[in-house]
């Protein structure tokens, strides 16, 4: 690949090539030690939206593999004197960068933005469409905690509909042959969701029974115009996840969040904070891991492709 978009054109290898490497930054992290894969190169992080997770790891991802990392401060920007998203990609291509992570409130904005530059783009979340580099960091907190990343009941849990956290995952754990289940209020389940081939139920206590791995969302109070819930009170009652709706799932099932998180909203405080069960501070590790990988990937795929083309040229 020459960007990271989604997921939805990756191969499952291409999937698993790039969460084998991420566990070796794992280790590498965890020894602090640094790598040089991107020493000379030079990452623009362009963040349109607010982010904590996402931006300080890919920060700190580059900066581990050497790279000379900018964050566009884009309040700061000349976006706000009116210069478009294009010219501030152009603008930015023209001082070659190898790397620009960008996240943008419209989905389709990174891909466009993908078209008019000549370096490698890596998608940090667009709009409702995909968050990529959530979902693999999802996949690889998941692949470690069960020892596998196939045949597993997999429950994503609350707001759907405004969710690029869901459409990746469900896209990503498909591909890896995982049994997928959208449990949530039929207000927040996009329509033709079925066609994605996975279960869709509207009680927590059935969609929870029996899973490996029950992944919560975040209620995108930011993306709704009202109507969606009764009240977060009730939303709480119903979709809340408490240890008693936790109980349906297995004993040894892992408890997911990408965060950031409504506490008392779409998960209960004591849940998340339970080292036995939530996975949550490991899913923030393997966040740089991934992103390592990613970019350590993207950057080697490019100088392939232009040696062969100066070869062939
Ligand atoms: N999970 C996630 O994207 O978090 P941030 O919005 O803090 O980056």
């Amino acid at each position: 690949q020459r960007h990271l978009l989604g997921i939805e054109p990756l191969h499952p290898s291409e999937i698993t090539t790039l969460l084998d490497l991420a566990d070796d930054y794992v280790r590498l992290n965890r020894g602090k030690r640094h790598g040089d894969a991107l020493a000379g190169r030079s990452q623009i992080n362009m963040f349109f939206e607010n982010s904590t997770r996402t931006q300080a790891s890919f920060e700190l991802a580059g900066q581990r593999l050497g790279a000379d990392v900018m964050n566009m401060a884009m309040q700061a920007s000349s976006i706000k004197k009116g210069e478009t998203l294009i010219d501030t990609a152009l603008t930015l291509n023209a001082m070659h960068p190898d790397l620009l992570v960008v996240r943008h409130p419209h989905s389709g904005a990174v891909d466009l933005l993908a078209q008019k530059v000549n370096c490698a783009v890596l998608n940090a979340g667009d709009g409702r469409h995909e968050h990529p580099t959530q979902a693999l960091l999802d996949a690889l907190t998941i692949r470690r905690a069960k020892g596998r990343l196939h045949r597993l009941n997999i429950a994503i849990c609350g707001d759907i509909a405004h969710s690029r956290v869901a459409r990746s995952n469900i896209l990503l754990l498909g591909k890896m042959e995982n049994r997928v289940r959208l449990v949530g209020p039929p207000t927040l389940l996009p329509a033709g969701i079925a066609d994605f081939g996975v279960e869709v139920h509207d009680d927590m206590r059935e969609g929870l029974r029996d899973v490996d791995v029950v992944m919560m969302l975040r209620l995108q109070k930011e993306r709704m115009d009202g109507g969606f819930i009764p009240s977060e009170r009730e939303y709480y009652h119903r979709y809340g996840l408490d240890a008693e709706k936790l109980s349906h799932a297995k004993p040894d099932a892992i408890v997911m969040h990408p965060g950031p998180m409504n506490r008392g909203v779409e998960i209960d405080g004591e849940i998340a904070d339970d080292i036995n069960r939530s996975v949550i501070q490991e899913q923030v590790e393997m966040g740089v891991a991934v992103r390592m990988a990613a970019m350590d990937l993207l950057v080697r795929n490019r100088t392939a492709t232009t040696t062969t083309e100066g070869i062939m040229a």
